[in-house]
């Protein structure tokens, strides 16, 4: 699948819920962990693939094996209508965006989280999250919300990167 990028106005949308799990869904999962696959993604969002719906992807590697090209071993699952129930601590590192490519800068999150979301198979799950699942769950949420990571970086560095990319890709805000 094409994935959107920088300046894509489904992007800065916020996404609606998802009302059904029907098989379109279940088919378009199918093709967001391909392209994830095929981008080494550790996430992606369904707007990033043009679908302005609340739901994204998370294939996060083994914590003792990161360097593994091997999916099978990675840590998968499937988000919608996920919320973020508690925050907790903060952490800085690195982070990149299939839609934003090139760009790795760092970024403030919470260390913790705690996430209410439907997996594929219909349950409502909660689960709490730290290290690289704890900073892509909340990195792929703030997607559903119109928001990319850029737009958390501090207001100088962000101002910088910001105009950087306007001039990349010629828009004019
Ligand atoms: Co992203």
């Amino acid at each position: 699948m094409e994935v959107m990028e920088y300046g894509d106005d489904v992007l800065y949308q916020k996404a609606k819920d998802v009302d059904e799990i029907t098989d379109d869904i279940k088919e378009l999962v199918k093709k967001m962990f391909k392209t994830c696959y095929d981008y080494s993604g550790v996430g992606l969002a369904a707007p990033q693939v043009g679908k302005s719906i609340r739901m994204f992807i998370l294939s996060i590697p083994p914590e003792d094996d990161s360097d593994t090209e091997d999916r099978k071993k990675y840590e998968e699952e499937v988000f919608i209508n996920p919320v973020i129930l508690t925050k907790k601590g903060s952490v800085t590192a690195e982070e990149g965006c299939l839609s934003v490519p090139g760009v790795y800068e760092k970024v403030k999150r919470a260390k913790f989280v705690t996430v209410e979301y439907t997996n594929l198979d219909g349950e409502r799950k909660t689960i709490e999250a730290t290290g690289l699942m704890a900073r892509a769950i909340q990195h792929e949420n703030d997607h559903l919300d119109g928001v990319l990571f850029i737009d958390r970086l501090p207001p100088l560095k962000q101002e910088v990167t910001k105009k950087k990319l306007n001039k990349e890709y010629g828009i004019n805000f």
